[in-house]
Order: structure tokens, then C-alpha cells, then sequence
């Protein structure tokens, strides 16, 4: 089990300091809005690079935006180590896919709460990292949804039957409980942002969470 702290939660006027300082964290999670795909704005590539020589820790980009293609380059020469994007904002996402790991970048993809794990389906045989979002993306804070862990143990399920290699990762509502859950369900990788960042002890509250 990894845990992925999202700094979505973190205290925006010290990134560098509250990155450098998640020593137990297995990833860092950055979410990226657009104020179009989703309601909200955040990160951008430049931030990124900025932070990324604070971190030795793999960078995980979650884009929540439209034509992510078109900012792909950045978000690559930034330093994420992984992108994940979502079905709804390509129309070709193997060429996304390709132009990923073209770049030695893994690739990711997104289910929200109301897109089925079927959607992306073609795309599994190709992905290192498969997203399922168990709140509506755009805020930290919102509850898990439970609708969520199905799409979990399905993934899990299609993972072994077919010898993919994706992990599953989940994001949105994670704590104790709820992260229990998940790992019960087949989940890899927790993303937890406000359960982690509403403390100062950050790594105390990722130790939570590995079970
Ligand atoms: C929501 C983001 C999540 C969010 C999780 O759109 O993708 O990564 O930061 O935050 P919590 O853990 O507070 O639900
Ligand atoms: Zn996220």
C-alpha cells in the first residue's frame, strides 16, 4: 500500500517546506485544474518545476483539465513522473498514452464517480496507474463515495484475469476508515489530502493509513 499525500491540502505559501517534509510519503500527488474541466484552478507547470528539485519522491500529476495534450510537454519537462488524465478530455488517449511513455513518463488514466471503468477499458492493457476518483474532482474535503470500491474490485479483477500491470490508485475522502476500505477493495496507492494536511504532523497522519 502507497500513500500519495495530494498537496491540494497543503499550506500553499510553503510548498517547498511542506513537500520536503512528507519523509513517509511513497508519492506526491498534484492536482492540476483549469477552472473548465472542473470548478476550481490550482497548479500549473511552473510550480511544478519549481518544487520538483525539493522532492526526490516520484511526482504524480493529476490533470483536470481540458486538451491536456496541449500541456502535456510542461507538465513533462516539469518533472512529473506520472500523468493521469481523464477519458472525457481526449479524443485519441492513445496517443496521449504514447506520447507518455515516449517520454519515459507513466501513464494514467481517470474514472470520476459517474464514468464506468468500461470507459477506459480499452485503454488498460497500456497504463501504469488507473485513478478512480471517490469524490467528484475539483475540492479537497468531500466525502467518500462507496459507489468507488466496485470499480476497485473490478480493476483488480481485470488486472489478474488479463496480466495488466496498472496500480489502482484512489483519490477523494480518504482517512482511516474509508482508506481501510479501499485497500480491502484491491486499492495500491491512497491519495489523501485534507486527512493528511490538517494536522502538522503529516507523517504521522500517512502512518495512519498504512495499515
Ligand atoms: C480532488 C482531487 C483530490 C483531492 C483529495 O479533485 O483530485 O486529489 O485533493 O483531497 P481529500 O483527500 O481532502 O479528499
Ligand atoms: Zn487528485
Amino acid at each position: 500500500m502507497k500513500i500519495a499525500p495530494s498537496i491540494l491540502s497543503a499550506d500553499f505559501s510553503r510548498l517547498k517546506d511542506e513537500i520536503a517534509s512528507i519523509n513517509d510519503a511513497d508519492w506526491i500527488h498534484i492536482d492540476v485544474m483549469d477552472g473548465h474541466f472542473v470548478p476550481n484552478i490550482t497548479i500549473g507547470p511552473a510550480v511544478v518545476k519549481a518544487l520538483r528539485p525539493h522532492s526526490d519522491k516520484p511526482f504524480d500529476t493529476h490533470l483536470m483539465i481540458s486538451d491536456p495534450e496541449k500541456y502535456l510537454d510542461a507538465f513533462i519537462d516539469a518533472g512529473s513522473d506520472h500523468i493521469t488524465f481523464h477519458i472525457e478530455t481526449v479524443d485519441d488517449p492513445d496517443r496521449l498514452i504514447d506520447l507518455l511513455h515516449g517520454k519515459n513518463v507513466k501513464a494514467g488514466m481517470s474514472v470520476k464517480p459517474n464514468t464506468p471503468v468500461d470507459a477506459i477499458k480499452p485503454y488498460l492493457s497500456k497504463l501504469e496507474v488507473v485513478l478512480v476518483m471517490s469524490v467528484e474532482p475539483g475540492f479537497g474535503g468531500q466525502a467518500f463515495m462507496p459507489d468507488s470500491l466496485d470499480k476497485m474490485r473490478y480493476l483488480k479483477r481485470l488486472r489478474e484475469e488479463n496480466g495488466y500491470r496498472y496500480e489502482v490508485v484512489v483519490d477523494g475522502g480518504i482517512n482511516v476508515e474509508t482508506g481501510k476500505l479501499c485497500l480491502e477493495a484491491g486499492a495500491d496507492v491512497l491519495v489523501a489530502g485534507s486527512f493528511i494536511f490538517k494536522t502538522q504532523r503529516r507523517n504521522e497522519q500517512i502512518r495512519k493509513l498504512k495499515p
